[in-house]
């Protein structure tokens, strides 16, 4: 794996494509293990958990499960907003449904904890968190995630479905944000 540049910005190797299998692996057994009921919905958070969210829905291999799509948007270049938009909203009935809400990666938890109240508004069964990235030192709103696939430390990564100004998504593997030298 070597260094990446985009739009000047220099992006270094931080987790393996192999790593991130195994951790998909892991989670998607855990999620699996407690469900309660055979046919909960998974609701991927567009953009950036829609690589995760592809792995680990073929992952948990639960035949009678959903998936569906939302998308939250606070992020514009490597900084959060503050400022929640919600561009494409939930049209599944989720009434009394087990709902598992899939995120790439919970930063300052603005995005997963406005998804949680307006899903909760919807009356589910239950609804908990999978991300596969956690930044605990940026948390400032909301609850820690129920399931994590990696704790990182509040730097900027980018591949798995994560972007930089769009860009980026494809990679494969997950990279940092290079310290100036
Ligand atoms: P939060 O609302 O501050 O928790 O941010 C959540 C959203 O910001 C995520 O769903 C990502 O889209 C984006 N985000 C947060 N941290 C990063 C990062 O390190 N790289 C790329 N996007 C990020
Ligand atoms: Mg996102």
């Amino acid at each position: 794996m070597a260094e990446i540049t985009i739009n000047g910005l220099t992006f270094e190797p931080y987790i393996s494509s192999e790593e991130i299998s195994k951790q998909v692996e892991r989670v998607a057994a855990e999620v699996k293990r407690d469900c309660v009921t055979e046919s909960p919905i998974f609701v991927c958070v567009l953009k950036g958990a829609f690589v995760f969210a592809s792995d680990f829905f073929r992952a948990i291999d639960m035949p009678s499960s959903e998936i569906a799509f939302i998308r939250y948007k606070s992020y514009s270049g490597t900084e959060s907003t503050g400022e929640m938009n919600k561009i494409l909203g939930l049209n599944d009935n989720i009434s009394g449904r087990e709902v598992y809400i899939i995120e790439d990666i919970v930063d300052t938890g603005l995005t997963a904890h406005a998804l949680r109240q307006d899903i909760e508004a919807m009356n589910p069964k239950s609804v908990k968190m999978v991300t596969l990235l956690y930044k605990p030192d940026s948390l400032k709103y909301g609850k820690v995630p129920e399931y994590v696939g990696f704790v990182i430390p509040p730097k900027f990564i980018i591949g798995y479905g994560l972007d930089f100004d769009e860009k980026v998504r494809g990679l494969r593997d997950i990279y940092v944000l290079k310290k100036e030298e």
